[in-house]
């Protein structure tokens, strides 16, 4: 197996998905590795990381009164840190154009909905709404318009007729876990190709993980 790729995670909160993707990295197979955790506010989450000795910072958003100055400082502390992929894990901020740009097809986003459906806030409680039986979350390439960009991986839980958005926000937070380091993995070792829109994955002839979302686990 090559050099892991060395990959930074962005949070905002408690970092439940952190958590998954250190374990996930910590795997022998992972072909990534976890640099740096930052996050734009004091955040639980940091917490994850430091207890597995990962480098962990605030980059205040507060402290800055524009966006760019805010980006330039984080784009600055990723490059130092060596970092080649990032992964949003609830970070609770619309990253720029041009920040986007020039990490291009190099940022995940995890989020709690089956996109395109139900881009946005509150997915949980719009879907039980709308009546979908099927529900999930999606792990997709960042683009600059907000929860969009090419598909990696998603996961799907059905939605139960008691359910509340807490109860099912925890069915598919589970799911989040699985999906997350997989999404990673697969970006990691080369295995995402950017067709257009879409991402494709390569996969060994006749395997069905690409369709298996998320994977069976072993
Ligand atoms: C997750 O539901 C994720 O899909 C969304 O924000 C939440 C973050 O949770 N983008 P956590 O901080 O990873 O626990």
């Amino acid at each position: 197996m090559g050099e892991r790729r060395p990959t930074a995670v962005l949070i905002s909160g408690r970092g439940s998905n952190l958590q998954a993707l250190i374990e996930g990295t910590a795997r022998p197979v992972s072909s990534a590795r976890i640099v740096l955790v930052l996050s734009d506010q004091e955040a639980p989450g940091l917490a994850h990381a430091r207890a597995a000795g990962i480098e962990a910072a605030t980059v205040d958003r507060q402290a800055f009164e524009r966006r760019e100055a805010f980006e330039r400082v984080l784009d600055r502390r990723l490059r130092d840190a060596g970092a080649e992929l990032i992964c949003l894990a609830g970070f609770m901020r619309i990253l720029s154009p041009h920040f986007v740009d020039r990490w291009r097809d190099r940022i995940l986003n995890i989020h709690p909905s089956l996109l395109p459906a139900f881009p946005g806030l509150d997915t949980h409680r719009r879907a039980l709404d709308a009546g979908v039986r099927i529900h999930g979350c999606t792990v997709h390439l960042v683009r600059a318009e907000v929860d969009c960009g090419p598909i990696i991986v998603q996961g799907a839980v059905p939605v139960l007729p008691d359910d509340t958005p807490d109860v099912l926000a925890a069915r598919v937070l589970e799911v989040e876990h699985r999906i997350y380091p997989y999404a990673l993995d697969l970006l990691a070792a080369g295995r995402v190709r950017v067709e257009g829109d879409r991402a494709v994955i390569d996969s060994p002839p006749g395997s069905l993980d690409p369709m298996l979302n998320p994977p069976p686990v072993c």
